[in-house]
């Protein structure tokens, strides 16, 4: 028979009731720029993902004037943190009057945001056929996706090189993108996970547009000049050797888009994998 035991008051969990439908709570917030941070949150147990799939995220909305009803307020985020990892990243854009980043901006570790959990996307790797280099290109927080793919072995496993351009208007924006590549070459747990040999494939050319720094210009600008191949070392985009996911603004993934098929190269999707696929980056 098993002794029945009274449950005290100190051994009894305390309900707490989430206060949004679909509720995660904030474990980190860090602020990089007057324009950009990026947070951490908890991760629903049942949530699987591929590395570089985005989910809607939000708060709940103002109430109704008339009917006083609270709508969530949700919109496409990357998942920033990579497949594997406990908790959820995401990094974002600072938007004085934008109807979500304006609120979204000041939550605090121990805060609810809400998370539907239905992964989607097309930055992934099985939308692209096998090649032997592959390129990220990335502009402002178009940089998020590729957080995760840089921390997923996967992506270094397919390849023989790894190429990630992020384009800023301002150095300091390129500093989220340029800690997470130091984080990879330097933290012992992801050095382990990822291995040192497939660490070196890595390579990061970051750029600006707007404020003097090492390299300066559009990435489609530097593409056309050839002076990215040059500064690399490496052969000119072919179908044959390359692949690329792209993820920025929407003028940026139009002309990246037209110059990769310049090359010769086709968008893939999920059913129908090709050598580049292409994501809006979340501006709100
Ligand atoms: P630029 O300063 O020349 O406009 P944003 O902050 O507006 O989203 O831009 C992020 C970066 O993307 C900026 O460095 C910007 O350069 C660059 N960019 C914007 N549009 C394009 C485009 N059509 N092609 C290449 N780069 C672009």
């Amino acid at each position: 028979m098993t002794e029945q035991r009274p449950v005290t008051q100190a051994q009894a969990k305390p309900v707490t009731q989430p206060a949004l439908p679909d509720a995660q709570t904030v474990t980190q917030v860090k602020h990089w720029t007057d324009r950009l941070f990026s947070f951490r949150c908890t991760r629903p147990a049942s949530l699987r993902f591929r590395s570089g799939e985005f989910v809607m995220i939000g708060l709940m909305g103002d109430p109704d004037p008339k009917t006083g009803k609270q709508k969530p307020l949700l919109r496409a985020y990357s998942i920033a943190s990579p497949s594997w990892d406990d908790e959820l990243e995401f990094y974002s854009i600072k938007v004085q009057d934008g109807p979500l980043t304006s609120r979204l901006q000041h939550i605090q570790p121990g805060d609810e945001i809400i998370l539907r959990p239905k992964p989607v996307g097309t930055l992934v790797h099985d939308a692209l056929l096998p090649g032997k280099r592959l390129w990220f290109f990335a502009t402002g927080t178009g940089f998020a996706p590729f957080a995760s793919l840089l921390r997923d072995p996967q992506t270094y496993e397919d390849y023989d090189e790894v190429i990630i351009t992020h384009t800023c208007r301002e150095v300091g924006e390129l500093t989220y993108g340029a800690d997470l590549i130091d984080s990879i070459r330097t933290d012992e747990m992801l050095i382990e996970l990822i291995g040192a040999e497939n660490l070196a494939k890595l390579r990061y050319y970051p750029t600006t547009t707007r404020e003097e720094s090492a390299k300066m210009g559009r990435i489609t600008d530097l593409m056309r000049s050839g002076e990215v191949y040059r500064d690399l070392g490496v052969e000119p985009i072919t179908p044959e050797n390359d692949r690329a996911m792209v993820c920025g603004n929407l003028a940026f993934n139009l002309d990246i888009k037209a110059l990769l098929e310049s090359y010769g190269l086709e968008e893939g999707a999920n059913s129908a994998p090709r050598h580049y696929v292409v994501e809006k980056a979340f501006l709100d």
